[in-house]
């Protein structure tokens, strides 16, 4: 077994009990929140393009908090760093609405867990890919391997123009000069940009995914945290 990543680790670390109990009671406050309605109607149209039953991974599934959304499940796997977080997941948000025959909780790293290949129809990922795991072509590369032909990757990401994001004079100055940049040097610069992958833009999508998967749809969304993109593109081969 190979050893969780700096990611999972800090993840685990910071998704502590406490901040466990304080995200499942986010998730009853659930009605009140109009990103949290709009992520879970997105969801719920991403399994809508499937024929039933399909096989379902959620990567960094917190809580549970969406996995009520999903409509046509044969399976659901909810994976994450964190064990406090998976304790909650048990009791998730709106569990009398959740209409999966088979669900399993694993508590893994999601840079290094193992799942058989082509195993799921869709694997989608809210607040986690490009926020608090780089997203880059190893992870594209597994997601790859676990779908099945014609399966989807749903997934959002934290957007480098997100008014979340400090804008430190370096930045500034980097967003300014970008534009005039090619090659070498725009690849650097873009790259710390994106602070290694920490977020991503639509231009990074694509290039991430288009000799995979066709992308479609890839949008701006506006959370109580960041500016996201909000991705669902489908892999090549069915
Ligand atoms: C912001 S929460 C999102 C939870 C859930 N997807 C939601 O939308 O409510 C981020 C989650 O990602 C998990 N996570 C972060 N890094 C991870 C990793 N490397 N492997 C597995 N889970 C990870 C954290 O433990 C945490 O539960």
């Amino acid at each position: 077994m190979s050893a969780d990543s700096v990611w999972a680790v800090r993840a685990a670390s910071l998704y502590d009990l406490a901040y466990a109990k304080r995200y499942r009671a986010h998730d009853d406050e659930f009605q009140s929140s109009g990103p949290c309605r709009e992520f879970a109607e997105w969801l719920g149209g991403v399994c809508a393009r499937f024929s039933p039953p399909i096989d379902v991974l959620d990567l960094g599934c917190g809580t549970g908090r969406y996995f009520w959304a999903l409509t046509g499940v044969g399976s659901l796997v909810g994976l994450d760093a964190s064990a406090a977080m998976l304790e909650e997941a048990k009791r998730p948000y709106n569990a009398d609405r959740i209409a999966v025959p088979s669900l399993s909780l694993i508590q893994g790293d999601l840079l290094s867990h193992r799942f058989e290949a082509a195993r799921f129809d869709l694997v989608y990922s809210i607040g986690v890919l490009a926020e608090h795991v780089p997203l880059d072509e190893a992870l594209v590369a597994r997601v790859v391997e676990w779908l099945k032909p014609g399966g989807r990757f749903a997934f959002t990401t934290v957007h480098p123009a997100s008014p979340s994001i400090p804008r430190t004079l370096s930045r500034r100055a980097g967003e300014w000069i970008e534009p005039a940049t090619f090659g070498a040097a725009r690849r650097n610069l873009r790259g710390r940009l994106l602070a290694g992958g920490l977020y991503a833009d639509e231009e990074r999508v694509h290039k991430l995914l288009d000799s995979r998967f066709a992308i479609e749809s890839l949008e701006r969304f506006v959370s109580e945290a960041h500016l996201h993109c909000l991705c669902v593109a489908r892999k090549a081969g069915a």
